[in-house]
């Protein structure tokens, strides 16, 4: 009966016996089921434990993260400010935050260190930034929870907002990245501004561009902004809509800066003066465009220290916002300025003192400005700033472009000219 003889084993020991040893197996294959669920449970506890605490971003559970930036933030001057800064490894970010952070203000950069131009120079950038001891936290303004952390962390007084897609002409290429950084981005930053408790004071960067195709010179600050030439200036006109708004409801004090082509040391690739360096120095040919009727553009060029001046102007005037935790207290400022230089030069009389500072001769080639975004000129009427805050541009457009020469050539080196 071999069948029976497995269900009952003739000697009830050896039955038992095995009984037994399967018994054992199944109790250590249990315990050990059970400690892998007990482990499985304390990681998923400690997992969500994290992402309750960090929110969930990348950034935060970097080491020494939130102390970086509580470090940098710290204000070292009475009476002195702490500042986010925006955009701080792009042009006029780097300048900024540098001068603020030399008369002791506390200042946190932020970056998404985008490819839009050469990405190392804004990470040499940031390296220039870190030897001023100041912090560059690397994300998005589109991210709410690492910009709800950074006001947890630091109890800013002043933002200075300069994070945008910039350039004209990329727009005709890349028209979302501008409604990403432009309107989204602007939109979730004020959002988080008129939430905090104590909100700060935000001065921001408009662009001379919402004159778009104005023909009354100078441009001042009440002319009419609502034809502009390219996507790039609808999206500063609809910036200084949206912080208006902001400004009605919830009173956050805003300043928008009107700049005028800026240029100057650790510049932007994409800007014409840069770029033209960078030609001229490779024997390369420049397209120099002209309106119809071979009337030369002409830009009001502006020295990078002068509208690193209007910054600081802006925001030690802003005035303080009324509101707290999203309710307005009461009206609160809503300025804007136009930072320019007053004094226009035409495209190709900038060429010429490229010229002059490369001791090279560019080969131009003229051709007329094809309609992508571009606006036939700019001037600046500086009377409000001057008023408000002793905005007085001093560098004029030769001695600029030499200082600009002289680091772009100590930067990219004589022959090189590479980005
Ligand atoms: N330079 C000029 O001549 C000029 C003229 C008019 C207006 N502006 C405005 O001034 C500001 C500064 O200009 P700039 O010349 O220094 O430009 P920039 O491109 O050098 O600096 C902008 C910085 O913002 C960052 N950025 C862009 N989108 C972001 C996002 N979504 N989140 C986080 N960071 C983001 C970029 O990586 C860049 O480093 C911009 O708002 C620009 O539109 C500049």
């Amino acid at each position: 009966m071999p069948l029976e003889e497995e269900l009952f084993p003739s000697t009830p020991g050896k039955f038992k016996d095995r009984n037994r040893h399967v018994h054992r197996c199944f109790a250590s294959t249990s315990t050990i089921f059970l400690w892998a669920l007990f482990l499985i449970a304390i990681t998923a506890s400690y997992l969500c434990f994290r992402s309750l605490v960090d929110g969930g971003n990348q950034y935060f559970s970097k080491h020494n993260w939130s102390k970086q930036i509580f470090e940098s933030a710290k204000i070292r001057r009475t009476h002195g400010m702490s500042v986010l800064v925006t955009g701080a490894a792009g042009f006029v970010g780097s300048h900024v935050s540098i001068a603020l952070k030399k008369r002791g203000d506390g200042v946190v950069g932020l970056d998404n260190f985008n490819d839009y131009y050469d990405v190392s120079l804004k990470k040499a950038r940031k390296n220039l930034l870190s030897e001023n001891s100041v912090f560059i936290v690397e994300g998005d303004i589109n991210d709410m929870k690492l910009l709800v952390r950074l006001f947890e962390i630091a109890k800013f007084t002043h933002v200075m907002h300069l994070a945008a897609q910039a350039g004209v002409r990329y727009a005709m290429e890349n028209p979302n990245s501008y409604i990403h950084s432009n309107i989204a981005g602007l939109v979730t930053l004020l959002e988080v501004c008129k939430n905090v408790p104590i909100q700060p004071a935000v001065v921001w960067a408009s662009s001379s561009s919402v004159y778009g195709l104005n023909e009354k010179v100078p441009f001042s600050e009440s002319d009419r902004t609502d034809q502009p030439a390219s996507l790039y200036a609808a999206t500063k006109k609809a910036g200084e809509e949206i912080t208006h708004t902001y400004n009605h409801i919830y009173g956050l004090s805003i300043t928008g800066l009107r700049f005028f082509t800026v240029y100057g040391p650790w510049g932007r690739p994409d800007m014409a003066y840069f770029s033209f360096t960078r030609n001229i120095l490779q024997g390369k040919p420049i397209t120099i465009y002209r309106a119809k009727n071979r009337v030369d553009l002409a830009r009001d060029f502006t020295y990078i220290d002068d509208v690193v001046k209007g910054c600081i102007g802006s925001l030690d005037t802003s005035g303080k916002s009324t509101g707290s935790g999203g309710k307005k207290r009461g009206p609160a400022p809503y300025r804007i300025f136009n930072l320019g230089n007053t004094s226009p030069v035409t495209v190709p009389m900038m060429v010429g003192m490229l010229e002059k500072n490369l001791k090279v001769k560019a080969k131009k080639n003229f051709v007329v400005m094809p309609g992508n975004g571009d606006v036939p000129f700019t001037h600046a009427n500086i009377t409000s700033a001057r008023k408000a805050f002793g905005y007085k541009p001093a560098t004029d457009l030769q001695t600029g472009l030499k200082k600009f020469v002289r680091w772009y050539l100590s930067y990219y080196g004589y022959n090189q000219g590479k980005l």
